[in-house]
């Protein structure tokens, strides 16, 4: 029976098994599959995946802080994990790991169809909060695909070191106007603890248009301000979730070349 899991430092609070569970059922395969999780601490996160590798799984998720790990320990390495520095997906099979980064196109999935189709990116304006992991996820993918982006960091230092690193077009900006822009993304911890994002990001509560789409990826078990602010306005919002949700799918389809019920996935993930 192929084993699959989440790898994390905590990992209690992850919806992954949930959710991944539920797909399998709904795809029939739960009695061939099954996914679990797994604590483990950063000094023994490679040790614990060659073991998995090297027994009866078929992969793992990979979450914080293990992604920039995950990666290094891969023999083989898709491009848009190596450019994003991190893997959330790896694939144990004939010997060898293969590191993917599905939080990649897990946001762009997230994402309402009138930024997805086909250059509908190209010339629209993208504003992302932040510049740690999730942002380099973020900038890159909007910047391939055609996006103008800037980037805010409150360490300003840091948006101009990654906008370099990962080679894109992207700005870094110290005062945005938010107005001015098509697509807004928090990437920062705001909002994690149930802090004020008006009081830490570059954001006004009344400043958000109906034409715009608001993503927050700051994950939080009561609805995010940042949301329920651009909601209000009549924006269109995407919540941490739906990227969980998305990037669990494409995962899984690795996994099992299975294409999963992504409204089964939903509901299990946000079920508590
Ligand atoms: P990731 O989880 O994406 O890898 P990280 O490297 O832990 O992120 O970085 C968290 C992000 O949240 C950073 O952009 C951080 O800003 P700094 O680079 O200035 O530290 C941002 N962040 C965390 N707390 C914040 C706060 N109170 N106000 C604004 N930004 C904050």
């Amino acid at each position: 029976m192929p084993r699959l899991a989440v790898l994390g430092y905590p990992v209690s609070h992850s919806r992954s098994p949930a959710m991944q569970n539920a797909a399998l059922e709904a795809l029939g395969l739960d009695h061939e599959w099954s996914y679990g999780a797994i604590e483990v601490p950063p000094e023994g996160f490679e040790e614990q995946v060659r073991k998995l590798a090297a027994g009866d799984y078929a992969g793992v998720n990979v979450t914080v802080p293990h992604k920039a790990a995950a990666l290094a320990l891969a023999d083989v390495k898709v491009e848009v994990a190596h450019w994003v520095g991190a893997a959330n997906t790896l694939v144990f099979e004939g010997g060898e790991i293969t590191a993917h980064n599905t939080d990649v196109q897990g946001f762009f999935h997230s994402l309402p169809a009138h930024l997805t189709d086909l250059d509908a990116l190209e010339g629209r304006r993208a504003l992302v909060l932040g510049a740690g992991g999730a942002a380099r996820a973020v900038v890159w993918k909007l910047d391939g695909a055609g996006a103008e982006v800037d980037v805010w960091n409150r360490t300003a230092s840091r948006a101009e070191a990654m906008c370099k690193d990962i080679e894109s077009d992207a700005s870094p900006v110290v005062a945005p106007v938010q107005g001015e822009y098509d697509l807004i993304v928090n990437t920062t911890a705001v909002g994690l603890r149930g802090e004020n994002p008006f009081e830490h990001l570059p954001l006004d509560r009344e400043r958000f248009d109906p034409r715009q789409v608001i993503v927050d990826m700051a994950y939080s078990d009561v609805p995010s301000a940042l949301l329920t602010a651009a909601e209000d306005a009549g924006a269109i919002t995407v919540d941490a979730i739906e990227i969980l949700v998305q990037q669990g799918a494409l995962s899984l389809e690795i996994w099992t070349g299975r294409q999963p019920d992504l409204d089964v996935m939903r509901e299990a993930a946000r079920r508590r």
